[in-house]
């Protein structure tokens, strides 16, 4: 190549790798790479939005190319947007520790974290499933870190297995057969809850939803995942109460996403499948301790029998606009985790009723049109 060229060629690329990579978007591509400012694919897994100050922030796991699998190399990564669509990295939130002793050591599996604003303490509080390093999906433990900032650094508190010693709260309603008798316990869940009464009850894919009130609510699959777990946070956001209801019981839900509309408590979550997606379903209740009414899978269509491929992990309101509800799942790629996706689609209500069809391409007007 002449010089002239070389100098052409090289021009153009560059202006090719600025236009990419400060292209902004102005549409949800399900699915798709999703890249961040600085032209990164995403990397916030298992993750959720909080709104603050005309700001939506996203945190989620942060994973990592090659062999690390879901182990936690690196921390929480949070992003920043204005508009849902185009998404700066502010780096990462939660790192984990270099201290092979501390409880979130890396190697670690810290997933679905979850980041509320406490209004009393003025504290951002993120909720992580923590499982400690080298011991697979054994402890299965909630972690708890705090931050004066949103996008942090996050300081980690403590882990543990919530509400040791503690028997469940039965809200109105509750069927009797659903109540625990540790003294001759029906079924294997019951049985798991038994079992777990004087250390905790594991806490495994979870959620954390604030209510209108102030109040804050740890929602976890608990009992070997077998059984969902509903549970009232201290009200500096940083510990239980041990005020807790179950719900589904022994009916295995994972992937737990709630939101409130109107008054109605509704619930998404998923099956247990480990990293393949499996039908979703959802549930609502007029009290967050429910009972809980199951309503079946909300996705219609084609590969709606696998969420379009994806698992829940948060439903986001949109700021501003009425009925306004993104159903966020993760389609998981266990072989290289970094390389996961994320599926953001609206979900249609009509009633009470929900349905969460699969689109290629949409954007935020799509709740104009009702
Ligand atoms: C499904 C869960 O929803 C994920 O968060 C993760 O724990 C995997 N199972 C592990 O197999």
């Amino acid at each position: 190549m002449k010089l002239f060229n070389k100098v052409k060629y090289l021009i153009c690329s560059l202006l090719l790798s600025v236009l990419t990579v400060h292209a902004q978007r102005s549409s949800f591509t399900p699915g798709e790479i999703w890249p961040d400012d600085k032209g990164v694919h995403i990397n916030a897994h298992g993750g959720g939005i909080l709104y603050q100050k005309g700001k939506y922030y996203w945190f989620g796991e942060h994973k990592v190319a090659g062999g690390a699998g879901n182990k936690a190399m690196v921390g929480v990564h949070c992003y920043s947007s204005k508009d849902l669509y185009n998404w700066k990295d502010e780096g990462i939130a939660l790192k984990v520790s270099e201290d092979t002793i501390s409880d979130i050591a890396k190697g670690c599996i810290l997933e679905r974290p979850k980041v509320v604003y406490n209004k009393k303490t003025k504290k951002y509080v993120m909720w992580f499933h923590l499982e400690l390093r080298g011991q697979s999906y054994k402890a299965a433990r909630a972690g708890v870190a705090t931050s004066n900032n949103v996008n942090g650094p996050y300081t980690f508190i403590k882990s543990y297995r919530p509400n040791a010693g503690i028997m469940p709260f039965y809200p109105t309603g509750t069927p009797e057969e659903e109540k625990v008798n540790c003294v001759n316990p029906k079924g294997r869940s019951e049985g798991f809850f038994c079992r777990d009464l004087p250390g905790g009850q594991m806490a495994r894919d979870m959620t954390v939803f604030v209510d209108d009130d102030g109040k804050a609510y740890h929602i976890f699959s608990s009992e070997e995942n077998a059984t969902l777990h509903v549970a009232e946070l201290t009200d500096d956001y940083t510990g239980h109460t041990g005020k807790f209801s179950r719900v589904y019981p022994g009916k295995s839900t994972e992937a737990p996403a709630v939101f409130k509309r109107n008054g109605v408590y509704y619930m998404i979550g998923s099956g247990t499948t480990g990293w393949a997606p499996n039908p979703a379903r959802w549930f609502s209740a007029t009290s967050i301790y429910g009972p809980w009414t199951y309503h079946g899978n909300p996705c219609i269509g084609e590969k709606a029998e696998i969420t379009f491929g994806g698992q829940s992990t948060h439903v986001l309101p949109v700021q501003g606009k009425k009925d306004a509800f993104i159903f966020i799942a993760d389609k998981w790629t266990p072989k290289d985790a970094i390389d996961g996706r994320y599926l953001w689609l609206p979900i249609k209500f009509n009633g009470n009723n929900m349905e969460i069809s699969w689109k290629e391409k949409w954007d935020l007007t799509t709740f104009d049109a009702k």
